[in-house]
């Protein structure tokens, strides 16, 4: 494989800044577009277009026309979280530099390394042996909206045998693996106000309310210590794994302790203590803080009782929870909680229905063959904490959604030092060339 020009190429793409949540980047999003869409063209597409292009587009591409071979569509994005806190990274976030193996950059394993890694794969085949379709988008980070909507109004963009989407990692170094769910999203802002203005905290304070104080109280309220949710209804839909499934979770290569040490670095692990972690990470719903704004954060001190403050809060949700009802529980949840002197409202942002997928399609066996060909164990089904917010639509049509992917479990996603080890990019080429070989001389 000619490694030095993959690489400077992979560069190349990971250069361009492209953050889907930040307006300042918006031309840097559609440089990332035209970055792909050149490739789609290198490769031959007889269709290489924009679509939805009023913000980041989305890249449509339709692949040279194999007759008589399965259609493949790839997903991906070619978006990337903002990269903050910078002064954590160890070289630039938009610097790719490879140490030790692994090549460092904001969206290296998330999800532009592993875009990458499709592309390179069909270009290894020399002449893509199935019939291709790609939608790669740039606002996954961001909620999907456009896609959702384009889905909605073109449900026959989907239209495939098999749905391809890389955007996941090992579940271990050596265990590849395809997942079964994903986790959906609530992402929700509340707002609490208490008067009309900020008041003098000497002349009011003892008999004034104050803002601060009734949202953090009020957040405290959603959540017991030992992690148990306090929205009423939330835990009614959760379907818990099965026997079975709960079994094969033992069996993967997963310790809590290391977990603890290694990956979440802090003094203790939270959460229902009755489920195992795997359980709590997978299968369970969360509720988190992100961030809580307003009042007095400048230099100094100033002594102001604030009227107004606002957190921004998520919940991941799991199968069969429902995105719509659980916006309507916690909406319930913040208004029964707030006293009647304070005016709680929330707003929500984005959020994602979970996605369930069978693994039992042909379609995952192949892939099974590829990964044991060319890393010596086939694929390990498991679920994931995350969430891709087009996973349930993709798979509408009928078709098998494979979730895999080439990362590794430490490559801090989202985080400062993102990584990805350029042996799971070059093993990565091999295992999809591979697959895409056995689908379109196997079919499905
Ligand atoms: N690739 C991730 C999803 C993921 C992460 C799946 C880890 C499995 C394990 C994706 O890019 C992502 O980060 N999604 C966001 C979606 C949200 C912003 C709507 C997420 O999960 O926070
Ligand atoms: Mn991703
Ligand atoms: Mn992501």
């Amino acid at each position: 494989m000619e490694t030095d020009r993959l690489l400077r190429e992979l560069t190349d793409f990971l250069r361009i800044p492209s953050v889907s949540t930040l307006p300042a980047h918006n031309a840097d999003c559609r440089a990332a577009a035209e970055w792909v869409a050149g490739e789609l063209r290198r490769l031959g597409c007889r269709e290489v277009q924009f679509l939805a292009s009023g913000t980041h587009p989305v890249v449509w591409g339709v692949g040279p026309d194999v007759p008589g071979a399965p259609t493949l569509l790839l997903y991906g994005h070619y978006d990337v979280q903002p990269p903050d806190p910078l002064a954590e990274w160890t070289t630039p976030p938009f610097e790719p530099t490879v140490r030790d193996g692994k090549l460092f950059a904001r969206g290296s394993a998330d999800d532009k390394g592993q875009v990458f890694c499709l592309l390179k794969a069909i270009e290894a085949t020399g002449r893509p042996p199935v019939n291709l379709r790609f939608l790669i988008e740039g606002e996954e980070e961001h909620g999907s909206r456009v896609l959702f909507e384009l889905l909605r109004r073109e449900p026959e963009r989907t239209r495939a045998d098999v749905v391809l989407i890389a955007d996941m990692s090992y579940v271990a170094p050596k265990w590849p693996a395809v997942y079964t769910t994903l986790r959906g999203l609530c992402y929700a802002e509340i707002t609490v106000r208490t008067a009309k203005s900020d008041l003098h905290s000497g002349e009011f304070g003892g008999a004034a309310p104050n803002a601060h104080e009734e949202l953090v109280r009020l957040l405290a309220r959603l959540k017991t210590p030992d992690g148990k949710i306090h929205v009423p209804g939330l835990y009614s839909a959760v379907r818990r794994p099965s026997k079975a499934e709960l079994a094969t979770w033992k069996s993967l290569p997963f310790k809590e302790a290391e977990f603890l040490k290694h990956r979440v670095q802090a003094r203790a692990l939270t959460g229902l203590k009755a489920y195992s972690v795997l359980e709590r990470l997978w299968a369970l719903p969360t509720l988190e803080i992100h961030g809580i704004m307003g009042g007095f954060t400048g230099e100094g001190a100033k002594t102001v009782i604030p009227a107004e403050a606002k957190a921004k809060v998520s919940l991941r949700l799991v199968p069969d929870q429902k995105l719509k009802v659980v916006e309507r529980q916690l909406t319930a949840a913040v208004k029964r909680l707030a006293p009647k002197y304070v005016q709680a409202s929330i707003e929500f942002l984005h959020g994602a229905d979970p996605a369930t997928v069978r693994v039992t399609h042909p379609a995952f066996k192949l892939l099974d063959q590829a990964f044991r060909e060319v890393v010596g164990r086939g694929t390990v089904p498991a679920r994931a904490g995350g969430s891709i917010p087009v996973v349930p639509a993709l798979g509408r049509s009928g078709a098998p959604v494979i979730l895999t992917g080439i990362g590794l479990p430490d490559d801090r996603l989202h985080a400062p030092n993102e990584k990805l080890d350029l042996k799971q990019l070059w093993d990565g080429i091999k295992v999809f060339r591979r697959f895409y070989e056995l689908l379109g001389t196997k079919g499905v």
